[in-house]
């Protein structure tokens, strides 16, 4: 269907080349092709056409959002320097093609202080950034500019959840740094998205990291907070929330645990909380363009308790299932509550095995009790030891997944319950999992 795809037949500027004339024509006949469409914004981009590249960049990313050439190519062509070269480190001690070299670092001092972590050269998981942070790089690939407040978190400190995370960045990312482009394509500049998934997993931590992104663009409105906080005036703040982002837009607006709000109204007596909820229908209602620009992201643990008026088309239309954290996120969890404590020789590869299905609450709780029992060996036998493998492998072993009793209840609601298929993706991973 040629005619929903942006024609980007040469521009008024300078002549293109014969190489990408021809590319156009390859484009023209097969226009969902990807690769072809990254080589061609590729040769616009080397040819200085910064705006065309950037056309066919973001054609790309909207049918594969997370491919990692498309992402590079959109950073250049936006201007950003190319994310696809290992980040340079600052001035170290040692340095070898540019980088910090820390297997001759820790060599050095091998003989006197015993490693942090086991070496696993045959590990093939991509080492953690410098700040401890796993996934380096990739996930900002293409920020334009960078809010970085302190204790600030970006998408790269997420560790893993690669799918949640290429959701996002289609969901609001990309139609927030392109809003040109999504008019281009049609794409709708308002909506929301519900994040529902077990307790410990991420859900407010993956928030906060779009906030890192999105800096001023975000508005975050806790609603237990505010609930108490506002008693007889909720809905004329929840009024003001919204005013600010439509003066803000494109702009984020974040409802976390928002079934404290928008619990089934039947079951709310309180009736300044019914007064909020019909509020904020109202708000994501709007009237004519109104909400343009305004993206509602909202979080909970109890997706059924939510009011089905809040989920209708148009409102909290859209679902996001955030899982217990996946091998990359308990590596990047776990290393980094193990951070600073006393350790030797860690093998986390092993401890990310044994810890499948633990949320990040759970992996927090393995290494505190870990850290409890070296202190309480410590204690007893009078000689200071580090935290080793074996501690932290005794206290997972020792706590069940406390995500358990939540699919528990997510499979009677996924099986009984999916109505409109609303909990599709929960199904399918219950399924996957051989949960059902
Ligand atoms: N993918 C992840 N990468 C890094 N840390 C994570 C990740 N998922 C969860 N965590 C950690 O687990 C903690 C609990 O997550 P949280 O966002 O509060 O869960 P939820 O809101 O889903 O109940 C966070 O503070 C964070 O430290
Ligand atoms: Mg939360």
């Amino acid at each position: 269907m040629p005619d929903e795809i942006p024609d980007t037949s040469s521009g008024p500027e300078a002549a293109e080349s014969p190489l990408i004339g021809s590319l156009r024509a390859a484009v023209a006949a097969a226009p969902r092709d990807v690769p072809l469409r990254l080589h061609l914004a590729e040769l616009l981009l080397d040819a200085g056409h910064g705006d065309a590249a950037v056309v066919e960049a973001a054609f790309a990313l909207s049918h594969a959002p997370g491919n990692a050439q498309a992402r590079a190519l959109m950073a250049r062509a936006m201007g950003e320097p190319a994310p696809a070269a290992p980040v340079e480190q600052p001035a170290a001690p040692v340095q070898q093609g540019g980088r910090f070299d820390w297997a001759a670092a820790e060599q050095e001092v091998g003989d006197v202080v015993p490693p942090r972590f086991i070496a696993r050269p045959d590990a093939k998981e991509a080492p953690l950034a410098a700040d401890g942070s796993g996934d380096a790089g990739d996930a900002s690939a293409y920020d334009v500019d960078a809010p970085d407040a302190p204790g600030s978190v970006r998408l790269a400190d997420v560790g893993g959840m690669q799918e949640v995370k290429d959701r996002l960045e289609a969901a609001f990312l990309t139609p927030m740094r392109n809003p040109e482009l999504s008019r281009l394509y049609g794409k709708s500049l308002r909506g929301g998205l519900l994040l529902y998934g077990p307790p410990g997993c991420g859900k407010t931590f993956i928030a906060r990291a779009i906030a890192g992104e999105l800096g001023a663009n975000f508005i975050s409105v806790s609603i237990s907070d505010v609930l108490d906080m506002w008693v007889g005036n909720s809905e004329r703040n929840m009024h003001e929330v919204f005013e600010t982002a439509r003066r803000q837009a494109p702009c984020v607006v974040f409802l976390d645990e928002l079934d404290a709000l928008g619990a089934k109204r039947s079951r709310t007596q309180h009736n300044g909380m019914r007064n909020t909820v019909n509020q904020l229908l109202t708000e994501l209602d709007g009237v004519g363009h109104v909400n343009d620009g305004v993206f509602v992201l909202a979080a909970t643990n109890v997706p059924w308790d939510v009011d089905i008026a809040l989920r209708r088309p148009g409102r909290l239309d859209r679902t996001l299932l955030v899982l217990p954290p996946d091998g990359p996120a308990r590596d990047a969890i776990l290393r980094y509550h193990l951070r600073d404590r006393p350790i030797e020789s860690v093998d986390v590869g092993r401890l990310v095995k044994a810890t499948d299905g633990f949320s990040g609450a759970d992996l927090a709780h393995v290494c505190e009790s870990a850290a409890e029992s070296a202190l309480l060996d410590s204690a007893r036998t009078g000689t200071v030891r580090m935290i080793n493998t074996k501690d932290l492998l005794g206290a997972a072993k020792a706590i069940r997944p406390s995500t358990e009793p939540w699919f528990a209840a997510a499979r009677n609601v996924a099986m009984f319950a999916n109505e409109g298929g609303t909990y599709d993706e929960l199904l399918a991973y219950l399924k996957k999992a051989r949960k059902l």
